[in-house]
């Protein structure tokens, strides 16, 4: 038996009664705060779910904006959240790592579509504007920040580099927060693997041997090591035509009733993701 119906049990049996002479007394007076602070916890868990929904809702708003990155989003968070569980992250921080995963790259729908979409190699001036989109994401977001503080770290530093020579601080090594370390290496890997419009999608056995070789140079060693052995186990997103064969149900297409296409086109460049 619970011990709350123990205690109210005891409570309406004490003799003489706790309050007033009858026991029921005690007993309705214990379960009012008890209802509210179940109707409170209700309301608190139904919160959470709404604003899940709207990171998801987010998320899909990005990945619908550009069809050449259909489920970009998505696939960083399945190889960022794999890579952080590797890492030995626990629960809350994994959580997020693939919240954040979701909405990395929500700072470019600030980033006019003449630059985000170009067919062909940016200008300085145009991958200048590009370099925006990590800081334009934490200021959108800001009202938000209640929520998504914790994510913001993330969405600013995820295009660092272990150099110290990405963006938009220029950040190095340990300096790079760990969560945008290991969201970075998901995005350039899924970057690599969805290719460009003017360049073709690596295979993942190019793509890991590229990021291997970018160890220590734009990637933290200890997440490549971590990421290779993870790369062997996992062909649900270590190959992008069977992640989209699995996830892209799961995501509304917007063009139109038919099954969605496994054959996109290649996505936008590493630089720019
Ligand atoms: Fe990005």
């Amino acid at each position: 038996m619970s011990p709350v119906v123990v205690l109210l049990a005891r409570m309406y049996e004490s003799n003489p009664p706790l309050l007033g002479n009858w026991g029921g007394w005690s007993v309705i007076l214990f379960l009012i705060p008890l209802y509210y602070a179940r109707f409170h916890w209700d309301e608190v868990v139904k919160l959470r779910e709404a604003f899940n929904k709207t990171v998801d809702l987010l998320s899909n708003t990005i990945d619908a904006k550009d069809s050449h990155t259909f489920l970009h989003s998505e696939r960083v968070t399945a190889i960022a959240s794999a890579l952080a569980r590797a890492y030995g992250l626990d629960a809350a921080q994994i959580n997020t790592i693939e919240k954040g995963s979701r909405i990395h790259d929500i700072g470019k729908i600030g980033i006019p579509d003449a630059v985000l979409f170009k067919p062909g190699s940016l200008t300085e001036e145009e991958y200048n504007i590009i370099k925006k989109h990590p800081e334009y994401g934490v200021r959108l977001l800001e009202p938000a920040s209640d929520y998504l503080s914790e994510t913001f770290d993330i969405i600013k530093y995820h295009h660092e580099r272990w150099d110290g020579r990405g963006y938009p601080e220029g950040l190095a090594g340990q300096e790079i927060p760990l969560w945008a370390r290991i969201v970075g290496l998901a995005d350039a890997y899924e970057a690599m693997t969805a290719g460009r419009p003017y360049q073709k999608a690596k295979t993942p056995e190019d793509a890991l041997r590229e990021i291997e070789d970018l160890a220590g140079i734009q990637f933290d060693p200890k997440l490549v090591r971590l990421f290779r052995e993870i790369w062997e186990t996992n062909p649900a997103w270590r190959d992008r035509e069977v992640f989209l064969r699995l996830y892209s149900s799961k995501v509304p297409s917007l063009e139109s009733s038919s099954p969605p296409s496994l054959e996109r086109e290649p996505e936008t460049s590493q630089k720019s993701s």
